[in-house]
């Protein structure tokens, strides 16, 4: 049968090496997993007891498509707390997952064809759905000097339709200050370009606060999800806040794509809220694993790394040591037991030199997995 042309959008590499390591495992072989992009720790132990509460009493049918009113008045109290920012609720879309607010975004906002650009290194998946939906992506490549995120000048020329940034982003784990958000959302607004901002890692930061986009203007998109603070990666749920005027437009796109968010895990998500001390308890998990791999990475041989200011990734530019990072990944996995994350998802021009390392699961894992790479890299340069 036919395929549209729009459907011929890449493999996700990482998801190649996470098969690869579940064979090595049912061979038989332990695997330190630093590829996966998400938590080990499941959701927070009072979002279980709330759904388990709920399972009891309620049929859990469809919510309307917005969302859980009380989840939608609590995500708006967060940006005060987090950010001091006064949101109206009414703004708040609750979404399955940021993934389920990028279709929702990228079809509120383009029609066919229109430009949209993206930072490279990035998440995959944003060339990916725009492909998928008939929009063009456009590549901004990002140099170190920037951190790698994208600045006013990348977008001379391009005649974009939208702009769409992460910070903390994947996978370098790099944030915009607030002068950099401001000057990024002044330059996409003065081409007349839809901004949106991706912030599902905000609450994972080390040194500085994360800025919400909200502080600098009410003119955007922001995105965000349950998935990496809130260690609720499976249970698909996330939020977008959109301005006023366009709420209705995207309830009425959300109502004949998904009807809802699921049900479970939006009541999951409100009492995931409240969780602070569990959730910080994580945080501080993560700061260590970050001090280790930036102390254990250089030690091993991975020398050319920055201090990610956020999220739970390193990405190593690896050129003196490879030109192909997939071979490169799968000769650290053959031989040290430890998946590592080729860099051409995030970057298909650049990425067959970098790596990225995730730091998200246990100190004990990441302890593992740094020994084995000192290891590996010691007998690899003989
Ligand atoms: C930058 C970024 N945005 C979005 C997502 C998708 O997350 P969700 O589980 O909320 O769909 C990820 C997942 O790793 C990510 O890294």
């Amino acid at each position: 049968m036919r395929n549209s042309s729009r459907s011929n959008v890449d493999p996700f590499i990482v998801m190649d090496v996470m098969d690869a390591a579940r064979q090595a495992e049912e061979a038989g072989r332990h695997i330190i997993h630093m590829e996966v992009g998400q938590p080990s720790t499941g959701a927070p132990v009072a979002a279980r007891e709330a759904l388990a509460e709920a399972l009891d009493h309620d049929s859990l049918g469809y919510t309307v498509a917005l969302g859980l009113p009380a989840l939608r008045k609590r995500i708006a109290q967060l940006y005060g707390e987090w950010y001091n920012v006064d949101l109206n609720p009414e703004r708040v879309v609750i979404t399955p997952g940021s993934s389920g607010a990028f279709l929702l975004s990228f079809t509120a906002l383009f029609d066919s064809g229109d430009r949209v650009g993206i930072g490279a290194p990035g998440y995959p998946s944003y060339r990916q759905i725009l492909h998928a939906l008939g929009l063009t992506p456009v590549d901004i490549e990002t140099s170190l000097d920037h951190r790698l995120q994208p600045v006013p000048q990348d977008l001379t020329g391009l005649d974009l339709a939208g702009l769409m940034v992460a910070s903390p982003a994947n996978p370098t784990g790099t944030m915009l200050d607030k002068s950099a958000m401001t000057a990024l959302i002044d330059a996409a607004q003065g081409q007349g370009a839809a901004f949106i901002s991706d912030e599902i890692y905000h609450g994972i930061e080390y040194e500085a606060k994360a800025v919400t986009a909200l502080e600098v203007t009410d003119d955007c998109y922001v995105i965000n999800s349950f998935s990496k603070y809130f260690s609720m990666t499976g249970w698909r749920v996330g939020w977008m806040v959109v301005p006023e005027d366009h709420v209705r437009v995207v309830e009425r796109i959300a109502q004949n794509m998904f009807i809802c968010a699921p049900h479970a895990s939006q009541v999951a998500a409100l009492a995931a809220m409240d969780c602070r001390e569990e959730l910080e308890g994580n945080l501080a998990v993560y700061a260590r694993n970050r001090a280790l791999m930036m102390e254990g990475l250089p030690k091993a041989g991975f020398s050319r790394i920055a201090p990610p200011d956020g999220a739970f990734y390193v990405y190593a530019d690896v050129s003196d040591l490879t030109k192909d990072s997939r071979a490169f990944a799968k000769e650290i996995l053959d031989e040290a037991g430890v998946a590592v994350t080729p860099g051409l998802d995030f970057d298909p021009k650049r990425g067959a030199t970098t790596l990225r390392f995730s730091y998200a699961r246990s100190t004990a894992d990441i302890e593992e997995g740094l020994a084995r790479l000192t290891t590996f890299m010691a007998a690899r340069r003989g």
